[in-house]
């Protein structure tokens, strides 16, 4: 098979192209090597084996020439980060909105061969995640307000009775409630392509990611997964800031669980038409994951929660992947503490550069992140 990847130079787009050479298939790779996550270079893990093409996703010239004699396209290139979403409205919408509908375009009207389309969703889509309120049952509780985090009530409520509810794994069928400008280009990237297998015959295969962490996501950019952004901390010698109180959960996986799991749907076409949760199913503190990290590294550096919450932010989102153990026979293989020993491994021969704390003024500057407790 041959398969373009958008985005192939990124993070997630790299490793789903050496899972894909490494099953003896062709991959050809289009990105154009942005600045803030590439500093404008071809990265040095680039699959030497994958033809690599620097263009833009909104350039339809480039796209139409990538497309060309390719049978799948896996649509990684996307601008990611939910809270620099928030005030680089037009870039996001640009990007990972008008960049989709570049691709759907093309594929609606030009000749080619693709037989399948895969784009890795986000839970980010979902907003706050499910979950059970003592007196009401299963809810889903809305975004917390700066009001409502006031005085460290960290944790959402039932919108009927306003107990606290209590987490629970959230499904692919539940209601789509972005709470942030990249959730919106998330969810909207899924309906444009699901609009292209229903109109023009191009099956579509959406994977839901939740939390993916793993080497190379840029010790660098300070808008990147908050994995990388501890270890590039506790790199340069300075301590992990844990918003809210550190007890808000995510749902990690290992980022070569994920290319493994997109190659065989790519490869089989059991996912087409669907949409699938693709996480570990299981919640996991952030205030955890900055102590696992630090231990790790074997620093004595203990995290200190802000108190300060990142508008925007949901408290908890855990996956329920019964849907895609039954459609594909799904399981997440490695677990988080090989997963952190590996990533922190990796990290070490490294170089890094802790943005982080220009980051956090932009965000204040902004009135982004409140001061709540
Ligand atoms: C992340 C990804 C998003 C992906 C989604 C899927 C990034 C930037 N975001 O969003 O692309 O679609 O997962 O699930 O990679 N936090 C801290 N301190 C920090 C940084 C973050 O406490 O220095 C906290 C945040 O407040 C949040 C949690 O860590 O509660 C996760 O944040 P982040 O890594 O930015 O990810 P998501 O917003 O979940």
């Amino acid at each position: 098979m041959h398969v373009l990847i958008t985005g192939g130079a990124g993070f997630i787009g790299s490793h789903l192209a050496d899972e894909l050479l490494r099953r003896g298939h062709r991959v050809r790779l289009l990105d154009n090597l942005c600045e803030q996550v590439h500093g404008g270079r071809a990265p040095d893990y680039l699959p030497r084996a994958a033809e690599f093409v620097r263009g833009d996703i909104r350039d339809r010239s480039a796209v139409v020439a990538a497309i060309a004699g390719v049978e799948a396209v896996a649509h990684l290139a996307c601008a990611v980060g939910v809270a620099q979403s928030q005030y680089e409205i037009e870039h996001y919408v640009d990007v990972n909105i008008r960049g989709t509908a570049v691709l759907a375009d093309v594929l609606a009207n030009e000749r080619h061969d693709v037989r399948r389309v895969l784009l890795p969703g986000s839970m980010t889509a979902y907003g706050e995640g499910a979950a059970r309120c003592a007196a009401c049952g299963v809810v889903r509780p809305n975004i917390r307000t700066a009001e409502d985090v006031a005085g460290g009530r960290w944790e959402p409520r039932c919108p009927t009775c306003g107990r606290e509810a209590a987490s629970i794994p959230t499904g692919e069928s539940a209601e789509l409630r972005s709470q942030s400008i990249y959730a919106l280009t998330k969810r909207t990237q899924e309906e444009l392509l699901a609009h292209v297998d229903r109109l023009c015959g191009v099956p579509f295969v959406c994977t839901r990611l939740f939390n993916v962490y793993g080497p190379r996501q840029s010790l660098s950019n300070p808008y990147t997964g908050v994995t990388a952004i501890f270890i590039s901390r506790v790199k340069s010698g300075a301590a992990p800031v844990v918003f809210e109180d550190g007890r808000q959960t995510r749902d990690f996986i290992w980022v070569g669980d994920v290319a493994a799991t997109l190659s065989e749907l790519l490869e089989s076409g059991r996912g087409d038409h669907g949409t699938f949760n693709i996480a570990s199913g299981r919640a996991t503190p952030i205030r955890e994951i900055a102590e696992r990290i630090a231990r790790l590294m074997g620093v004595p550096i203990v995290p200190a929660a802000s108190g300060t919450f990142r508008f925007g932010d949901v408290r908890h989102c855990t996956a329920d992947i019964s849907k895609s153990r039954d459609a594909f026979g799904f399981l997440p293989r490695t677990s988080l503490d090989e997963g952190l020993a590996h990533l922190v491994r990796w990290s070490l021969s490294q170089d890094s550069r802790d943005g982080f704390d220009r980051t956090l003024d932009e965000l204040s500057r902004r009135r982004m992140l409140t001061r709540t407790v």
